[in-house]
């Protein structure tokens, strides 16, 4: 896999120079993360981003193992399919199996009309299950990459699970109804049952079916556990916080975690649907990914920031009543504009005049000149048509707004920098760092 000279950079500023125990950062995303996900032995953890990368985690002491980049856009949900294989999608409508070994795509699944919010694999580990906004489950043989069906629900399609014979799909859709589809006839003549009608549209599902049970999380904030067989609420574990956003189940399944848009993480017992632990886990924004650890007692959490956090669940009630839940130290000696280009940017862009080329174009001479304008890098229509000129006000609008205001068909992705004094420094360490002739 591939390690980028500054993903080292990256990936040594990922862990806190003072020991907190458990505590560390999965650090080198260029935008907010969307997803997290844990291996089934605890290893690696897989994380996706509004950078359009797959972000791949040793979790023995955290460290970065590489990028996986391919989507066209934000990619919203990334599984393990198996020995060394993960299955991403995105916002680009695409799903693609990677090779972990290689870092290389084995299939890229095209045919969904819209974004593809998650997906999921098969017990037997041979079919992928694909739901989108386009109001479709799509199917797809992974051996060879193959659309094998198209489930259509009718409403966008937040979720997906399989049931644990495969023969079965659950759905969670905008139009707040979760749905079992029966598989038996093919994907065209599945047949649905509607488990629960909740009025508000479904974001997340979780399934137990051993235990009889599936979790649902509504964009009202109500958060309902059900018993499968009867199809009766058994538990009502609303907190009143809107929107639940993720789901997510111990290996042993049981404890479960919901995370929502007000940035709380509640862990709660299966067994008796108990509160083990509710805290305020980011000061500001939501918790749209959300993992256990291999062993069930730590937790990864994501959201605006550009970094995930792995912490241990037993913690994390005392680290809540802190003002800032997380107080790492970032390595002495760098600038805050070094930190933030060498955090936010430096996945993306070089600084030097023969810069490698990187997903954009190098920043070398950037004062000065026109966007869009550099030989040789092929820009979106949005920039190479564009007449702004960069600046330092010009930059500071660019982050201040994000990209897809500024620039708006720009390639860059989705990303705001929202504190001033953070913009400042940044353009600050820019206009040393990017002379150019220009100058
Ligand atoms: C995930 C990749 C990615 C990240 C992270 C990223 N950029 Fe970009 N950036 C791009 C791409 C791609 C383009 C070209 C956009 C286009 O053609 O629409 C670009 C274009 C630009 C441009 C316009 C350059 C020109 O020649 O007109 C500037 C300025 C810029 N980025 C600054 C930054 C800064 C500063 C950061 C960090 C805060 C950053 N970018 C983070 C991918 C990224």
């Amino acid at each position: 896999m591939r390690l980028l000279p500054a993903l080292a950079l990256a990936a040594a500023l990922a862990l806190p120079a003072r020991a907190d125990p458990g505590f560390a950062r999965l650090e080198g995303h260029g935008g907010p993360v969307r997803s997290v996900a844990v291996a089934p032995d605890g290893s690696r953890a897989l994380t996706t981003s509004f950078d359009n990368s797959v972000g791949v985690w040793s979790l023995n002491s955290p460290t970065h193992l590489g990028w996986l980049e391919g989507h066209a856009a934000a990619v919203n949900h990334a599984v393990f399919a198996g020995a060394g294989r993960v299955l991403s999608a995105g916002d680009d409508f695409a799903l693609i199996l990677w090779d972990l070994a290689s870092g290389r795509p084995v299939h890229r699944m095209e045919g969904h009309k819209g974004k593809v919010l998650a997906v999921a694999v098969s017990p037997d580990g041979a079919t992928a299950a694909s739901a989108s906004w386009d109001g479709s489950v799509g199917l797809w043989d992974l051996a060879s990459g193959e659309n094998t069906g198209w489930v259509t629900v009718g409403t966008n399609v937040n979720d997906v699970a399989f049931a644990a014979d495969g023969k079965g799909l659950y759905t969670a859709g905008y139009d707040g109804e979760v749905k079992f589809w029966d598989l038996s006839d093919g994907p065209a003549a599945a047949s649905a049952t509607v488990l629960h009608s909740h009025g508000f549209g479904v974001n997340v599902i979780a399934v137990d079916e051993a235990r009889g049970w599936l979790a649902l999380g509504g964009l009202d904030g109500g958060v309902l556990v059900m018993d499968l067989a009867t199809r009766e609420i058994v538990a009502d574990l609303t907190a009143d916080r809107r929107p639940v956003l993720a789901l997510a189940l111990s290996p042993d399944r049981s404890l479960m975690a919901v995370g929502d848009g007000e940035g709380y993480i509640h862990v709660v017992r299966t067994e008796d649907w108990s509160t083990e632990r509710d805290f305020h886990a980011v000061a500001r924004g939501p918790v749209w990914a959300l993992a256990f650890t291999g062993d069930g007692q730590g937790l990864i959490s994501g959201g605006l920031d550009d970094f995930a956090t792995v912490w241990p669940i037993a913690e994390a009630a005392s680290v809540a009543e802190t003002e800032q839940p997380h107080r790492f130290h970032l390595s002495e000696g760098l600038s805050n504009g070094e930190r933030q280009f060498a955090r936010k940017c430096s996945i993306c862009h070089s600084l030097t005049p023969d810069g490698k080329r990187r997903a954009g174009p190098t920043l070398f001479g950037l004062f000065g000149r026109r966007a869009g304008s550099l030989e040789g890098y092929t820009y979106s229509d949005a920039l190479a048509g564009s007449d702004i000129v960069w600046s330092a006000e010009t930059i500071d609008l660019l982050f201040d707004l994000g990209p897809d205001h500024y620039t708006p068909g720009s390639k860059m992705p989705m990303q705001r920098i929202t504190g001033e004094e953070d913009r400042a420094d940044l353009i600050a360490y820019l206009r040393e760092a990017t002379k150019g002739t220009e100058q």
